[in-house]
């Protein structure tokens, strides 16, 4: 009994610092390596000036309130690059569906944001793993039956 005591104890030791080299081998964080909240925050504010500047979305955001969108933005942005922030918003298939956004207006949003990494110095690393982010929400967000109606008329 005692021998099997100590070989449950021994594994769950050998469990626990695998688990703990694992959290090491995985080092900071993305959103640590791109300078944190204060950067972040930055970002989204950058890339909301570039949608609201940029002909191809503009329009979309007229009538949103700038404060709500850049702060859910900041939050999902932060937790899907590993901060510990919580995102409070809809999710990404209730807030785009219905708005029929094509594949031109999602690639200006990414354009948007890459423009934002640029110019906060996130080096090229991070910015590909924003960019591989940005691109496996594309499902969610691009509709891909869109109608040349909604494309020249509805869509604006
Ligand atoms: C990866 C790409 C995108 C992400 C991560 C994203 C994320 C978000 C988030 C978090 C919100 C706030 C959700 C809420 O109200 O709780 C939002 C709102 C919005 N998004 Fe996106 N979005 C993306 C792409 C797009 C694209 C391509 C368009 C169209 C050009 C778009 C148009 C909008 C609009 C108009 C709102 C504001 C809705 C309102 O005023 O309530 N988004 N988006």
């Amino acid at each position: 009994m005692k021998k099997l005591l100590n070989t449950i104890l021994s594994l769950s030791l050998l469990c626990f610092s695998f688990g703990s080299f694992a959290e090491e081998a995985k080092g900071p964080s993305l959103f640590d390596r791109m300078g944190g909240e204060k950067v972040a925050k930055q970002i989204v504010a950058d890339v909301w000036a570039n949608h609201t500047a940029n002909p191809i979305v503009k329009a979309r955001f007229a009538k949103s309130d700038p404060q709500y969108v850049k702060g859910k933005v900041y939050e999902i942005f932060a937790m899907a690059t590993g901060a510990k922030v919580e995102y409070t918003g809809k999710s990404m298939e209730d807030t785009h569906a219905g708005m029929n956004i094509s594949e031109m207006e999602f690639n200006a949003v990414v354009d948007d944001v890459m423009a934002a990494l640029a110019k906060n110095n996130i080096a090229a690393q991070e910015q590909n793993e924003v960019l591989a982010i940005l691109w496996s929400v594309r499902p969610a967000i691009v509709n891909p039956h869109i109608t040349r109606k909604a494309l020249t008329s509805e869509a604006k």
